[in-house]
């Protein structure tokens, strides 16, 4: 049930639609290992946090390489399935609202568009502040996110296919409003069972929108890439992979 004067789409929205599927359908959504040799380009034994760590799918190999990672998550059900290790724990919080201390990171992560799952500006100004506050001087902030496309009216409005097989489907129905920079999606999940809906929304940004944000916070761009294995940026690069330095 959604409380009145709600529209249901408050933190812990996505990791409450996700939770029990999460590791089976996004474990490979990206390269772990790649995100983890990335992170080790600045330097052994890091104090890693990362915002929205979910499962731990990244935050595992990062703290396997020797880094200490805090995760913080904002769904209790993506908590309850957080495997971690000697090295790394997962807390309760928003994103945009961290409770840590000043100055604590060397490098702060937010990586799978998980930025975006915060549906405002403001909160996405948020969260940017956070991270500059949590960073020491010169630490690194790094995100990585969808490049959007441009407007186009045939794809304000799609069903699509992401799976199908012999007793279920799950189908994805999409609104883009580009004025707001908001997607809004549900995973309709058919079988005899009956239907899961797996609601969630987004505002996306485009890398000069979160540069500017960014420079708010006081984090300047230090380097892009079109993804975790550095390849460099191009006009058609759908994902962007931003370094931002704690000035
Ligand atoms: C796309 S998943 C990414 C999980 C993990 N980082 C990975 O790459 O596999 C997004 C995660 O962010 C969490 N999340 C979404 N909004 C949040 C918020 N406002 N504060 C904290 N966590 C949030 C979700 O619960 C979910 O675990």
């Amino acid at each position: 049930m959604v409380p009145p004067g709600s529209d249901g789409f408050g933190p812990d929205r996505y990791g409450e639609s996700f939770a029990d599927v999460y590791d089976d359908w996004y474990d490979d959504v990206s390269d772990a290992h790649a995100t983890a040799a990335f992170v080790e380009r600045f330097g052994p034994s890091q104090r890693v946090l990362e915002l929205g760590v979910g499962t731990g799918r990244l935050a595992r190999p990062i703290a396997d390489a020797g880094h200490v990672v805090v995760g913080v998550d904002a769904s209790v059900s993506m908590l309850e399935r957080f495997s971690g290790s000697d090295r790394s724990l997962a807390v309760g919080a928003d994103m945009a609202v961290l409770p840590v201390r000043d100055g604590a990171f060397d490098t702060v992560l937010v990586a799978t568009n998980t930025l975006f799952n915060l549906h405002t500006e403001a909160g996405q100004a948020a969260c940017l502040a956070e991270s500059r506050r949590a960073l020491r001087l010169g630490g690194r902030l790094v995100i990585e996110a969808m490049v959007p496309g441009e407007p186009d009216p045939h794809l304000d409005r799609l069903v699509t296919t992401r799976s199908i097989d012999v007793d279920s489907v799950v189908l994805t129905a999409t609104i883009r409003d580009d004025a707001a920079q908001q997607i809004t999606g549900q995973h309709i999940q058919i079988s005899e069972a009956g239907t899961r809906l797996r609601p969630w929304k987004i505002r996306y940004a485009t890398p000069e929108q979160l540069d500017e944000l960014a420079d708010g916070a006081g984090l300047r761009l230090g380097d892009r890439f079109a993804n975790w294995q550095g390849d460099p940026v191009t006009a058609d690069s759908a994902n962007a992979v931003s370094v931002y330095i704690a000035i």
